[in-house]
Formats: structure tokens, C-alpha cells, sequence
């Protein structure tokens, strides 16, 4: 057994991928906790920097006299179930390395705000400032997914301060609206009922596509309300 915490880092990097099964690779996992709590340390990090810029950018907007754009954010850590699912299922080499290379979305950000015109608004200003560097944007607003999902995906890097050194962390932001976030979560929940006959499923996939395009209305609806009372 490594010693030392550089020890374990060490032995961590030099596992190879072709010769280890994923029963050795969770119980590797298990074995050597430290590099791996240090690991996630820096993706909760990097989510309390990202949380903070959006609250930043939410209390601004109300001194401007507007309400605030933002309802609610909620983070996440993958866990290592998903983490490990996604290492089998894109062929990620088993390294922490490759995982942090690979996975983008190990720190997660869900941003829900009021309107459409708030997420476009507020990806602008939280883009622009100049430690945030862009990586991936997909528009999932703009071109929904075939079965009705809208929200505004950003993968970013971002720094983290630590006592010795700067690491640029990557974080996935998700900014939707209340509407496109309840779409979102049941849809996720009925994702998961697989067993429904052919038949059944499609009827289902169908009727999900349109509620996800009659929320789509609604949103547009509340945001020219929003727009004429503004334009008063
Ligand atoms: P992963 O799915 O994370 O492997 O990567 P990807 O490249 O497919 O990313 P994408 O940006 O399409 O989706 C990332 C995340 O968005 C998912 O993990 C979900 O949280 C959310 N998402 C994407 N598509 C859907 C969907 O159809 N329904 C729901 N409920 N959530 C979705
Ligand atoms: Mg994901």
C-alpha cells in the first residue's frame, strides 16, 4: 500500500486502463480515497465561484430597478455511479487524468430563471467576464432536441485559487426557464420507465413533445406580456 498522499496520486496515474476491469476500477476507487476527495474538492470549488457570479449578476440586475432574473440554482457533484457509467460508455481511460480531460460535466449548474430573455441576458454577461472561458455552448433553446428539451447548455472553465497553485476548472451551466426545468424533470423521471411496451412509449414520446412545445408557447406568452409592461 502507497504511504504517502503523493504516493497514492502516483499509483492512481500509473494504473493503466487495458488491465484493469471496472470491478478493480471501483475498487481502486475505494482504496484511495484522499487524491480522489482532493479531486472532487476542486469541482466543488469551481461551483461555488460559478454560483457566486450568478448571484452576483442576479443582485445587480435588482439595483437596476428590475426584478430579479434569476428563481432559483441548483449544483451537483456526479456521482461516481454516473461517473463511472460514462467511463465505460465513452471508453474513457481509467485515470483521473482522462476523467477530468473527458468529462465535462463532473461539476454541474442549473440556473432557472424567470424568461427566455434572462438566460440569454445573463449567459452574456457571465461569458464576458474575463476569467470565464467558453469551451462548449449548445442551444437547446433555440434548436430543441427532436423530443422537446430547451435549456441553454454552457461548458466553461473557470479558476480556482488554492494555496500553492491556480487550477482552471471545467463546469457544465445549464440555464433554462421555470417552465422548460419542469419539462425537464418529469421528463427525466418517466426517462427512467422503460419496460412500457413499444406501442405505449411512443404515444408517451409524443404527448411529451407536446407539452414540451406548449410550455414553449407559454414562455413566449409571459415574456411579451413582460415586454409591454416594460414598454410602458
Ligand atoms: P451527456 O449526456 O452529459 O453525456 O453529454 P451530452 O453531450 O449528451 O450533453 P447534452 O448537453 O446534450 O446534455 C447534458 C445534460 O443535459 C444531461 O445530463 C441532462 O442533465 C440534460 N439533458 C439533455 N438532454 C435532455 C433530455 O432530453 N431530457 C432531460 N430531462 N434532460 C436532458
Ligand atoms: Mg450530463
Amino acid at each position: 500500500m502507497p504511504q504517502t498522499r503523493a504516493e497514492v496520486i502516483r499509483q492512481i496515474r500509473s494504473f493503466s486502463e487495458a488491465d484493469m476491469t471496472e470491478t478493480e476500477f471501483l475498487n481502486m476507487l475505494e482504496e484511495n480515497m484522499l487524491p480522489l476527495q482532493q479531486f472532487f474538492t476542486y469541482y466543488r470549488c469551481a461551483i461555488m465561484e460559478i454560483e457566486t457570479k450568478f448571484k452576483v449578476l442576479n443582485e445587480q440586475f435588482s439595483l437596476n430597478g428590475e426584478s430579479n432574473p434569476i428563481e432559483f440554482i441548483q449544483s451537483r457533484i456526479k456521482s461516481y455511479g454516473s461517473i463511472s457509467r460514462k467511463i465505460i460508455s465513452k471508453n474513457i481511460p481509467r485515470t483521473l487524468e482522462a476523467i477530468e480531460n473527458n468529462i465535462h460535466d463532473i461539476a454541474g449548474i442549473r440556473v432557472v430563471c424567470s424568461f427566455i430573455q434572462d438566460i440569454y441576458r445573463l449567459a452574456d454577461c457571465f461569458l464576458q467576464q474575463d476569467d470565464i472561458t467558453l469551451i462548449k455552448q449548445k442551444d437547446y433553446i433555440r434548436n430543441p432536441k427532436p423530443n422537446g428539451y430547451r435549456s441553454l447548455h454552457l461548458i466553461v472553465a473557470v479558476p480556482i485559487f488554492l494555496e500553492n497553485e491556480k487550477r482552471l476548472v471545467k463546469v457544465e451551466v445549464q440555464l433554462r426557464t421555470i417552465a422548460m426545468d419542469f419539462w425537464a424533470s418529469l421528463e427525466h423521471k418517466l426517462r427512467y420507465k422503460k419496460n412500457l411496451p413499444h406501442e405505449k412509449l411512443e404515444l408517451l414520446t409524443d404527448s411529451l413533445k407536446q407539452c414540451a412545445d406548449e410550455s414553449a408557447l407559454w414562455d413566449e406568452r409571459m415574456q411579451d406580456i413582460r415586454n409591454i409592461i416594460e414598454s410602458d
